[in-house]
């Protein structure tokens, strides 16, 4: 298993990563559109296989994580993943790491919380907003849970 870093010829593949996992080549957070071409992130190999990606953006002082995958739960890649991205948002001196998950992703939510991040902020209703944006983004999310509100975590730095 490799980690390294994203580069421009890995574009293409980020894009339909994105439209096979989060049903789009955009990522849409808090109203905010977020493109591949506009991210840097880390991708997770084996062998050709991309097995675990993370995508951030630095702007205004702060890291934002735009999105998280691991293909092969449980064997560390997401915690590998989370922890270059802290490193990294040293290296910037940024304040805070943050991200946004949502309300039905229950596995998200305590994966950051035991990994350091608080809750910061609840969206009520932000993804009905951001699926108009994003039309893609299903009605019902994980664990069988009404997709509704965006939650903000953060890890101060
Ligand atoms: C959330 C997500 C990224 C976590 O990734 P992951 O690769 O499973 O994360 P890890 O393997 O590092 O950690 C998961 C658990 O496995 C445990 N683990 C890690 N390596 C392990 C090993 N070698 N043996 C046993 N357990 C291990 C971790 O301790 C962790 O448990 P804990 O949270 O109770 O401490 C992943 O579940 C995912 O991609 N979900 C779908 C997409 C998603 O929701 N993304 C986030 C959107 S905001």
């Amino acid at each position: 298993m490799t980690i390294r870093r994203l580069t421009t010829n890995d574009l293409p593949r980020l894009r339909q990563f994105w439209i096979d996992h989060w049903g789009g080549e955009e990522m849409v957070t808090r109203g905010n559109v977020y493109r591949p071409e506009q991210l840097e992130g880390f991708v997770v190999e084996h062998g050709e296989e991309w097995t675990g990606l993370l995508t951030f953006i630095v702007k205004d002082g702060e890291c934002e994580v735009t999105s998280l995958d691991s293909l092969r739960e449980g064997q560390g890649i997401g915690s590998q993943l989370i922890d270059k991205a802290i490193e990294e948002a040293r290296i910037h001196n940024c304040r805070r790491l943050f991200l946004i998950t949502t309300n039905d992703n229950l596995n998200a939510l305590g994966f950051y919380q035991r990994r350091g991040f608080e809750l910061v902020t609840l969206y009520r209703g932000a993804i009905n907003e951001s699926r108009k944006v994003k039309p893609g983004i299903p009605l019902i999310g994980y664990n069988n849970i009404p997709l509704r509100d965006e939650i903000e975590l953060e890890i101060l730095l």
